[in-house]
């Protein structure tokens, strides 16, 4: 079976073509980064409109890579939030018409969702593939949930973030720091070539499975308005450190809690390499990593996600929605 999926809840236009939610066929993605790095951070609008540039080229790309033409496709899976609603719309539209053009099933797919399920396209070795019951920390611009999945379609949210996304608090940090935008990638580059020597605090938040990153924020802000630190690179390690600290230790635990089987990474922030290594360093149970260009926004993802929900019968009418404000669970 053959899902088309589309993501544009952000600033990445991706169109992707999955084979029986788990083989991927085809996987584009045009990314506005460059574009809104001028800024320093996404601008809505402009990513809206470079979405509508961007949509069909990259769709027929995702096609003709995979050899399908639309008699082959078995649905169309499209993000539907959470995200921004003007990009979110772009790839909505586009996912109806083709449905009404060819009459292929539609199915609304949650970002969120989409990301764990990024974890179902490795390769297929029994040791690569997701069993339940499994915990899954989701790291991305706008998230930091553990979310407890006991079988397809199942989220329980057992902790999130209490102010900011753990990839929010990489991209403010790398403005303070001056290393641009993303901050992500920039603070892990500063980080090799520093030491985590400076002490910044961890909030533990004890007793809940919640985070809370806004304090380190704080933190680094005031070193670097007292003109107190010997290295910028020496800052982006301790920062670096201090989070993954704390996403890692906060993780493993609730999975030993849960009794799980396996520990999913998911979200753009699971690209850094240290919490790569560091979580299947520290976990005594089996973890889970998808590839990088499978962890930052991409297509692959939706689609396979929504395989598993088409399986479960739950398509979509012509009434489909954006929801920015979609949760999971
Ligand atoms: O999942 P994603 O691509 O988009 C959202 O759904 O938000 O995640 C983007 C976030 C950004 O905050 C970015 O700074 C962060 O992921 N990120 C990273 C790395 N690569 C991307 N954070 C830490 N280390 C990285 N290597
Ligand atoms: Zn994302």
């Amino acid at each position: 079976m053959k899902i088309l999926g589309i993501e544009t809840s952000c600033d990445e236009t991706a169109v992707a073509v999955v084979e029986d939610g788990r083989n991927v066929l085809s996987n584009q993605i045009a990314s506005q980064v460059e574009i809104h790095a001028r800024y320093g951070g996404i601008v809505p609008e402009v990513a809206s409109r470079q979405h509508i540039l961007a949509i069909i080229p990259i769709l027929k790309q995702a096609m003709a890579d995979a050899g399908v033409s639309w008699h082959d496709l078995d649905g169309i899976a499209v993000t539907i939030g959470p995200g921004l609603a003007g990009s979110l719309l772009i790839g909505v539209n586009t996912a109806k018409s083709i449905t009404l053009a060819h009459g292929i099933p539609l199915i609304g797919v949650n970002h969120l969702e989409g990301h764990i399920y990024a974890n179902w396209l490795l390769d297929h070795s029994p040791d690569s593939t997701p069993h339940f019951p499994l915990v899954c920390l989701i790291v991305s611009g706008g998230h930091s949930d553990l979310v407890l999945m006991k079988r397809h379609g199942d989220y329980t949210v057992l902790g999130r973030t209490r102010d900011d996304a753990a990839g929010e608090a990489f991209d403010k940090a790398a403005r303070i720091l001056d290393l641009g935008y993303p901050g992500g990638p920039a603070i892990e580059r500063s980080s090799r070539e520093g030491n985590p020597s400076v002490p910044l605090p961890r909030a533990w938040l004890k007793g809940t499975n919640d985070f809370s990153f806004s304090g380190i924020k704080t933190a680094l802000r005031r070193l670097v308005d007292e003109g107190n630190i010997s290295s910028n690179s020496d800052i982006a390690a301790s920062f670096q450190e201090a989070v993954i600290d704390v996403l890692v230790t906060k993780t493993i635990a609730v999975a030993r809690e849960h009794r799980v089987k396996q520990i999913l990474l998911a979200g753009g922030v699971a690209a850094n390499q240290l919490l790569r290594q560091r979580l299947v360093q520290d976990s005594p149970i089996p973890v889970l990593i998808p590839p990088l260009v499978l962890c930052t926004d991409n297509a692959a993802m939706i689609a396979a996600c929504g395989y598993f929900r088409f399986r479960a019968g739950k398509t979509e009418g012509m009434n489909l929605d954006v929801l920015p404000g979609l949760k999971l669970g």
